[in-house]
């Protein structure tokens, strides 16, 4: 249907055009993840400071799916919390599992395009990559008492 079909428009221009896609000077921290199932892999650095994203890019190859999700990420999370960005990945979570969610304040923008995921369990994976490569680096520099 139509709305599917804009969908698709919105990932494929985040796949063409990748936002956030580089190095990243002044990061504190580098993120490393692999999507076990295909090896495709994406590198993503972010700059945290007073418990804000500052700032975020990736680096990686991956296919559209992965690469369309780490624009869409990198775009969403640049200047939250790195709590409201761990609740961000928590709706973008319930999003892939099909399940009910409530965006509250926070506007899911572009990320919405990547619903119809949910309908295709095998690319769940690729969807999310940049999402954990996210959490995991947040958390790993909040127990190292950054
Ligand atoms: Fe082709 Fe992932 S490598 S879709
Ligand atoms: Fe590898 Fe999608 S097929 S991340």
């Amino acid at each position: 249907n139509q709305l599917d079909t804009l969908y698709r428009q919105v990932i494929m221009d985040h796949y063409k055009n990748p936002r956030n896609r580089g190095e990243l000077e002044g990061d504190t921290l580098t993120v490393n993840m692999n999507n076990p199932t295909c090896g495709d892999r994406i590198q993503l650095h972010m700059k945290v400071e007073d418990g804000k994203i500052k700032d975020a890019k990736f680096l990686g190859e991956g296919c559209s799916i992965s690469l369309s999700s780490a624009s869409m990420m990198t775009q969403a999370v640049k200047g939250l919390s790195v709590e409201d960005a761990l609740k961000l990945s928590e709706i973008f979570s319930a999003m892939m599992l099909g399940k009910e969610y409530d965006e509250g304040d926070f506007d899911l923008g572009d990320i919405e395009a990547l619903q119809g995921v949910s309908k295709f369990p095998a690319r769940i994976k690729c969807a999310t990559l940049a999402w954990k490569a996210m959490e995991k680096g947040i958390k790993t520099s909040s127990e190292d008492g950054d």
